[in-house]
């Protein structure tokens, strides 16, 4: 059995302009200690699919399909077995660690009261764990640290002890939406060595939400790449950069910064997504790609899944996919 197993998931919201749907039928899986990439532009649907999945949307939020968490569906379930779930399974780092820190309580009781409250620890057990933690999270002076405020530390520290909160309950899964982006980049991959340390310590299976496939590259097993919502292709990290098989996955590639190609401009896929209220007919990245056909403009091409477990919404034809990735190999090189 996997950890997870998504099925068929969708996100609807409705506003007062019209339905939205920014999560429009997802399905994959994830073992235990596996890592998915979740891959998109902005706005193409990846926090959603987050929220969704930790009962977190907003209120005009219409969620359909299920979301097994070790056999047991966690779409709709109360607000009582959310929170366990939340507390003691699956756990979340957010966009911005500053939402979920607290700016008025030091750190260290916000860590404690976690353990206190979903590990019936003691005050003096629940303070050791959590220096045990920050230590796991490379946290210099630890111990001193407890008894400080979330200003008094910097961008990078801060997202150290959100990771530290996240894995204190030991969860099965964490969800890390884009946990590097406000970071410089020195600081980013120092946080991607220790989410990979993580990993392989406590078999945690992450979804990391990400628009970098630089950052899939180097941290996760699968990739799904998401555009408007949907998903344009799913599979091994392996399969999807060394053979990828959507236009809009091989622009992804294409822009990744490469150390021989210094100085050369790098390849953008020009134009911006679609409005969600108002997409067009057939294929959402019709306009940006650069193989439509007339087929794409007329019919939404359905999301094919292959023998090998594979996904790909594309009407473009395999064997020319073959002889165009030809291009693009050794992308990763
Ligand atoms: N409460 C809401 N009501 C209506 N639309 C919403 C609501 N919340 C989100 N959306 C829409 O859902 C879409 C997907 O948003 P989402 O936050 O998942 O994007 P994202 O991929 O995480 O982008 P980013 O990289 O910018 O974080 C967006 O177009 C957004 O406008
Ligand atoms: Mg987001």
């Amino acid at each position: 059995m996997s950890l997870l197993d998504v099925d068929n998931l969708r996100v609807r919201f409705t506003t007062p302009d019209g339905d939205v749907t920014a999560v429009n039928n997802m399905t994959f899986t994830l073992n235990a200690g596996e890592t998915l990439g979740l891959v998109g532009e902005s706005g193409s649907g990846k926090s959603q699919t987050a929220f969704a999945l930790m009962g977190l949307l907003a209120k005009n939020g219409i969620i359909e399909g299920s979301a097994l968490f070790e056999g047991k569906n966690i779409l709709g379930l109360s607000e009582t077995e959310l929170n366990k779930v939340r507390a003691e399974q699956i756990a979340m780092i957010f966009q911005d660690p500053m939402t979920s820190l607290n700016p008025y309580v030091k750190i260290g009781p916000q860590l404690t009261e976690v353990l206190q409250l979903h590990k019936g620890m003691s005050k003096k057990e629940a303070f050791e764990e959590s220096v045990k933690m920050l230590d796991a999270v490379k946290m210099p002076e630890a111990r001193k640290r407890m008894d400080m405020y979330p200003h008094e530390f910097s961008g990078g520290m801060r997202q150290r002890v959100m990771i530290a909160m996240a894995l204190l309950c030991s969860p099965k899964l964490l969800i890390a939406d884009e946990p590097t982006t406000a970071l410089d980049v020195t600081v980013q991959a120092q946080i991607m060595d220790l989410l990979n340390e993580l990993k392989s310590e406590f078999n945690t299976a992450i979804i990391m939400i990400t628009h970098d496939l630089g950052v899939v590259a180097g941290i996760c097993d699968k990739v799904l790449v998401m555009y408007a919502g949907r998903t344009m292709e799913y599979g091994t990290t392996d399969e999807v950069f060394y053979d990828p098989r959507h236009p809009y996955s091989i622009g992804l590639l294409e822009a990744i910064p490469r150390l021989d190609t210094e100085g050369e401009i790098l390849p953008t896929i020009p134009g911006n997504p679609p409005n969600l209220l108002n997409l067009p007919q057939g294929c959402p990245f019709q306009d940006r790609c650069a193989h439509v056909m007339d087929k794409c403009r007329q019919e939404a091409p359905a999301l094919e899944t292959f023998a090998d477990g594979r996904q790909k919404a594309c009407h473009w034809t395999p064997e020319i996919i073959t002889s165009t990735t030809v291009q693009t190999e050794g992308a990763l090189t």
